[in-house]
């Protein structure tokens, strides 16, 4: 298997943000991104927020991670989770948090308004820290029908592991007629193609973690991340993918007919779709449709890698539906927040041009 190619350059999903005198973005500003949304399912919008207001929700992840009390999540890698290569936590709904993802809300409102009700569910608050050793995620899409916002509240490298998009890939009305009626079967092979590569390269990975001083393996961490039979759809545990028990990625994704389409169109996938690695600026904040391709890459670098994350419903949601695809802080889910209480959130309305949000 070849080495998963990513691209770096996110020039064309990059809108610098505009505000106006009430620290929203202008009407030209909202234009640009939902062209840009719509034409790749993700818009980044660089220097959202101030110095200030990046410190702040930064030093809100720091509060929740020095926290032993905190709400770890079962998202993202659960195992990575356990091992401390990753940190994915939910955040409460305190004043603070609740005026921080209001103050976001209502920056973004122009944007958000295309695709939120105001009766619409805030699904979760997170924050995602990763550390060096943890996996690869897989390739996937999270559950339609929400759209996520990740903040970056300090400069976030590649090696850090900036989220992975593979753009364009969204799904509306229409999309599958693309590419001759066959965009949503060559975009499954797209990733079958690289969720292949991904498995080799943490496996390759894993191997040398086992010498490696800077990211040591934990005492049976590399049994619990090759041969586990435990739920976990982002680690190359070869058990459960020759049991066919990952819904991410295992071997019965791998039919001789998918291994021949998978040849026969090797051109054309390589033409249609690209991964594009974010690496964003302190302030800059990015939003992308949950039914688009992406994943978290792994941390290649010392330097532990930050983000402030928060979901919104673009529809009316089932709670069955919610907690299975999302992790809801249970202050959250004791008293639902929905996009309106965000808008008329008097903790950060009417604050200037580039004031702290909360
Ligand atoms: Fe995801």
């Amino acid at each position: 298997m070849n080495q998963l190619e990513v691209s770096n350059d996110t020039s064309v999903l990059e809108v610098p943000a505009a505000l106006d005198g009430k620290g929203r973005l202008t009407d030209d500003c909202v234009r640009k991104a939902l062209t840009v949304m719509d034409a790749h399912g993700l818009v980044v919008l660089t220097d959202l927020l101030s110095e200030e207001q990046a410190d702040v929700g930064a030093e809100l992840i720091r509060q929740t991670i020095d926290d032993p009390d905190r709400k770890r999540g079962a998202f993202a890698s659960e195992t990575d989770n356990h091992y401390m290569r990753r940190d994915f936590c939910s955040l409460p709904s305190t004043p603070l948090v609740t005026s921080f993802a209001a103050g976001l809300c209502q920056r973004l409102e122009g944007i958000l308004a295309r695709y939120c009700d105001r009766s619409h569910p805030l699904l979760e608050v997170t924050t995602l820290t990763s550390y060096l050793g943890s996996s690869h995620q897989y390739i996937h899409r999270d559950p339609g029908g929400v759209i996520s916002i990740f903040a970056a509240v300090e400069d976030v490298s590649e090696q850090q592991g900036g989220t992975v998009f593979v753009p364009s890939t969204h799904m509306y009305d229409g999309a599958e007629r693309k590419h001759s009626g066959n965009a949503y079967a060559l975009m499954e092979l797209f990733r079958i193609r690289c969720n292949c590569r991904i498995l080799v390269y943490n496996l390759k990975k894993l191997w040398r973690m086992r010498k490696d001083r800077a990211a040591p393996l934990a005492p049976g961490e590399f049994l619990d991340r090759v041969f586990s039979s435990k739920w976990d759809e982002h680690q190359p545990n070869l058990l459960r993918f020759v049991l066919g028990k990952n819904s991410q990625f295992s071997l019965r994704m791998l039919s001789p007919r998918t291994l021949w389409k998978l040849y026969r169109h090797r051109k054309a996938l390589g033409s249609l779709f690209h991964l594009v690695q974010t690496a964003p600026r302190k302030g800059t904040v990015i939003l992308y449709l949950s039914d688009l391709l992406h994943a978290g890459p792994d941390n290649r670098s010392p330097h532990p890698r930050r983000l402030f994350s928060m979901s919104i419903a673009r529809d009316s949601i089932e709670p069955k539906r919610w907690h299975a695809g999302y992790s809801p802080h249970p202050t959250l889910t004791e008293r639902p927040i929905f996009y309106g209480d965000l808008l008329d959130s008097p903790l950060s309305a009417s604050r200037g041009h580039r004031a702290p949000l909360p």
